[in-house]
C-alpha cells in the first residue's frame, strides 16, 4: 500500500469532482472456481482499490459527499478465521492504514445505503463487472441486474476516470517496476525460442517469472507462432524454423495492482528470414513513429493514423499495397494488415478502466469514436495529457480469412495486391508494444529497455 495520505487525497480529489450524496465501492468477494471453497487467485477491484488501497476480499468503502466523511466497512475475524488464515488485522487498524478512521461492520454497508436512499440521497455507483457484485447491488438498490450498468453513475465514472487517468510519480514508479519484470519475462521468452520447444513450456516459464517477482500476469498470456490470431491463448504448438513468435504479456503488483503489457515478436531459431525482417522493420518503424508523435496536446487518433500510414507506405513499397498510402488509410484499407486500435491507457486494469466504460476512458465530447472497421477498435483516441500511460502497439498480420473474404468481396482493390497478399498468408503476425508515459515535454517509454531491433533480437537470442 501506499502511505494513507495518497489515498486520502484521492479520495478528497474525488469528493470535489461530485455534487452530493453518498458514493459506493464494493470491493471484490473471493469468486468460486469449481466448487465454492475453491476459489480463483483475489483479484481487488481496482476502483475500491485506487481510494481504499486494502487488498482483502470482504470489504466496502462510502465517501459521503454530503457529511464530508469516509468509512471502511468488514468483518473482524473470529477464531474459525485465525485458525485457517492466521491473525489479521482488526477492520479499525485497516481503517488506518487508508487514513480512515470510521470503521463498521460489513452489514452496516447495507444500512448506510438503505438510509440514505429512505431520505433521497443520491447513491452513486460504478458499473459492476462481476457476478457477485451485480447480485449485491441489485439487492441493495433494488435495480434489476440488466440495469445496473445504464444506472450507474455517469458523474462518478467520470469523476474517477478523470482521477486515475492522470498518473502520480508513486503509481508510475509501481508500473515501471512491472515493466522491468516484463523484460524479464520477455527476454527469456525470446532465449527459448527455438525449434522443438512447445509453447506451452515458455508460456508456462513467463508465467512463473511474473509470480516469482512480482505477482499474476496482468492478463493472460498471449504467446504463439500463430499471431495472425491476435489474442491467441493456445499454447500447444512445437515451435519450429520459419515461423515468428508473438509474445504479449506482462504482470501486475500483487499489492498495489499496477501493471505491465509488452509485445515482443521474435523469429524462431534467433534469425529473421529477410521476408521476416522485410515486414518486422515495418512493424518497428510505426511503433517508433508513433511513440515520437506522443506529447501532450496530440489526440491518440492521431498517433494511430500516423502508425497507419506508416504502415501503409511501407508495404506499398514492398508491394503488398498500391496506390496513395493516405488515401488508402482514409479509406480503411490498411486494416487487412492492421485491424486493431494502436493502444489503450493503462493503469491498476492493464486496459485501464475498461469496466467504467471505454469510451468515457479514450473518448471524450470533442473526439467520438470512429465506425470505420479497425480505427473502431481504437481504445483511446482523444487528446493526450501528462501523466497518461497507454500502451503503442501496432501490428502487421496476414490473417487468411480476413483475406480471403476481402478478396471474395473485391474490397479495396485499388489499394492491394492480393496476387502478393496471397503469397504471405502463411506468414502469420508481428506486433511490437511498449508502455509510454505522456511527459509535459512529450513521452518517456517506461522500464528497462527489452530488446526490439532486428540486431538486439539476434544477439539476445544467439546460441
Ligand atoms: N496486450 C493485450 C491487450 O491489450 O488486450
Amino acid at each position: 500500500m501506499f502511505k494513507p495520505e495518497t489515498y486520502i487525497s484521492r479520495r478528497n480529489a474525488l469528493r470535489a469532482e461530485l455534487s452530493s450524496g453518498i458514493a459506493i465501492f464494493p470491493g471484490n468477494t473471493e469468486a468460486s472456481f469449481n466448487y465454492p471453497a475453491n476459489t480463483y487467485h483475489f483479484r481487488q477491484d481496482s476502483t475500491f482499490s485506487y481510494f481504499f488501497g486494502l487488498n482483502q476480499p470482504d470489504l466496502a468503502g462510502i465517501i459521503d459527499i454530503d457529511k464530508g466523511q469516509d468509512i471502511l466497512f468488514g468483518n473482524d475475524v473470529d477464531m474459525d478465521d485465525i485458525i485457517w488464515m492466521g491473525p489479521q488485522p482488526s477492520i479499525a487498524d485497516r481503517g488506518s492504514l487508508a487514513g480512515i478512521s470510521h470503521t463498521q461492520q460489513l452489514a452496516a454497508f447495507d444500512e448506510y445505503i438503505k438510509d440514505a436512499l429512505s431520505n433521497g440521497r443520491e447513491v452513486h455507483f460504478l458499473p459492476p463487472y462481476r457476478g457477485e457484485t451485480k447480485i449485491q447491488l441489485s439487492e441493495l438498490l433494488g435495480i434489476a441486474v440488466k440495469d445496473l450498468k445504464a444506472s450507474a453513475s455517469v458523474e462518478l465514472i467520470k469523476g474517477v476516470v478523470k482521477l486515475r487517468s492522470i498518473k502520480s510519480e508513486e503509481e508510475i514508479a509501481e508500473i515501471e517496476k512491472m515493466v522491468d519484470v516484463a523484460y524479464l519475462m520477455h527476454t527469456t521468452a525470446m532465449k527459448m525460442a527455438h525449434p522443438g520447444i512447445v509453447e506451452q513450456e515458455i508460456a508456462g516459464t513467463v508465467e512463473g517469472i511474473a509470480l516469482a517477482n512480482a505477482g499474476p500476469v496482468s492478463f493472460p498470456v498471449i504467446l504463439s507462432i500463430n499471431g495472425q490470431t491476435l489474442h491467441n491463448h493456445y499454447h500447444g504448438n512445437t515451435l519450429t524454423e520459419g515461423r515468428m513468435m508473438v509474445v504479449d504479456c506482462g504482470c501486475e503488483s500483487e499489492e498495489t495492482l499496477y501493471s505491465s503489457d509488452i509485445t515482443r515478436t521474435v523469429p524462431v531459431g534467433g534469425r529473421f528470414s529477410q521476408r521476416q525482417k522485410e515486414i518486422y522493420e515495418i512493424v518497428l518503424k510505426a511503433n517508433l513513429n508513433a511513440i515520437e508523435a506522443i506529447k501532450p496536446g496530440i489526440k491518440y487518433r492521431e498517433v494511430h493514423m500516423l502508425a497507419a500510414r506508416t504502415i501503409a507506405e511501407e508495404l506499398t513499397k514492398l508491394g503488398l499495397m498500391k496506390g496513395n498510402p493516405a488515401d488508402a488509410v482514409a479509406a480503411g484499407a490498411h486494416a487487412l494488415f492492421f485491424p486493431h486500435g494502436l493502444g489503450h491507457m493503462m493503469g491498476m486494469d492493464v486496459h485501464d478502466m475498461e469496466n467504467l466504460g471505454e469510451n468515457y476512458v479514450g473518448y471524450d465530447e470533442e473526439t467520438v469514436r470512429a465506425t470505420q472497421f479497425g480505427t473502431a477498435f481504437l481504445r483511446l483516441g482523444r487528446t493526450l495529457q501528462p501523466g497518461f500511460v497507454l500502451t503503442v502497439e501496432p501490428g502487421i498480420y496476414f490473417i487468411p480469412a480476413l483475406i480471403d473474404q476481402w478478396k471474395a468481396e473485391g474490397k479495396y482493390t485499388e489499394f492491394i495486391n492480393y496476387e502478393k497478399v496471397e503469397t504471405y498468408k502463411d506468414f502469420g503476425g508481428i506486433r511490437i508494444e511498449d508502455d509510454v508515459l505522456v511527459t509535459v515535454t512529450g513521452n518517456r517509454v517506461l522500464g528497462k529497455p527489452i530488446p526490439k531491433t532486428v540486431a538486439e533480437i539476434e544477439e539476445l537470442m544467439k546460441r
